[in-house]
């Protein structure tokens, strides 16, 4: 296994809830972070802050990564921020908005598709350019239920089968450089505007009958990161979740 001491990851959306968990995990492994974030800046400066408490390193930067200028602008920023190249690129800034099939506008599909498929195409382009990059990993996010039909969520469920195929697509076209791999978790954390109860009323519905907690999407991370022979492997962390239900009802 690559020793991560002494490494830079760059973690989008690291402010709060997973990013947080997995950018906390890193500088825990001593490596340097650039916490990534949107609109939260106080809970992202907390990040820094904790960080640097247990003695680690850490550099905030802001963007907007709907926004084509400043995704594409970000590792060329983070790595200033940083003085030195990125090892590490943790793709797992997200949005999750309710919107069905039929209900699908242009607008939500477009948003979804830059934050989760062509921010992360094009952050990892960049990553990989980088001149002095010895054997870069790329995590994506994804969602356990891009297995099956996440029929209240339409968008967020397309841009993320696409950033699954995105992570295969990388995998070969950035190989020998650059391992590329995913996550996929399953009920974790609940959804913005729901309380644990949420958590709690679906647990059933996975094969070990439980929800998981932030630590074992860390722990999926931390393996594949120090991993020196897998790319274009999507680990699933839901409980076996991923195994059950049907594509199209
Ligand atoms: N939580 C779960 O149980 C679960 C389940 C399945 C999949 N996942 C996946 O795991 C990853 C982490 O999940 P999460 O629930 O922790 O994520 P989250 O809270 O929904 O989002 C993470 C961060 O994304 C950032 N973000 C949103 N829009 C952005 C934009 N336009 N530009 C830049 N950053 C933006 C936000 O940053 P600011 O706060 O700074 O604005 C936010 O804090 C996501 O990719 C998600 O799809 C999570």
């Amino acid at each position: 296994m690559t020793q991560l001491n002494h490494k830079t990851a760059l973690v989008t959306g690291a402010a709060k809830r997973l990013g947080r968990a997995m950018a906390l995990a890193l500088a825990e492994q001593g490596v340097q972070v650039v916490v990534h974030y949107h609109t939260s800046e106080q809970e992202a400066r907390a990040v820094q802050a904790d960080i640097e408490q247990a003695g680690g390193h850490a550099v905030l930067c802001q963007a907007d990564l709907s926004d084509t200028g400043q995704a594409d602008a970000l590792v060329g920023r983070a790595v200033a921020l940083a003085g030195r190249p990125l090892d590490i690129l943790i793709n797992n800034a997200s949005i999750f908005d309710e919107q069905v099939l039929l209900e699908t506008t242009s607008e939500a599909l477009a948003l979804n598709m830059q934050v989760h498929a062509y921010t992360p195409l094009t952050l990892s382009r960049a990553f990989a350019a980088q001149d002095r990059l010895v054997c870069g990993q790329i995590i994506n996010m994804l969602d356990s239920r891009v297995q099956d039909y996440d029929k209240l969520h339409v968008p967020y469920h397309l841009s993320k089968r696409s950033l699954m195929a995105l992570t295969r697509m990388l995998a070969m076209d950035l190989a020998p450089r650059v391992a590329v791999n995913a996550v996929a978790p399953g009920l974790i954390l609940a959804p913005a505007g729901h309380g644990q109860e949420y958590l709690e009323n679906l647990a059933h519905t996975n094969p070990l009958n439980r929800y998981g907690a932030p630590q074992d999407i860390v722990e999926a991370m931390l393996f594949l990161v120090q991993s020196e022979f897998i790319t274009g492997q999507v680990i699933y962390v839901d409980g076996g979740r991923h195994m059950k239900g049907h594509m199209y009802g």
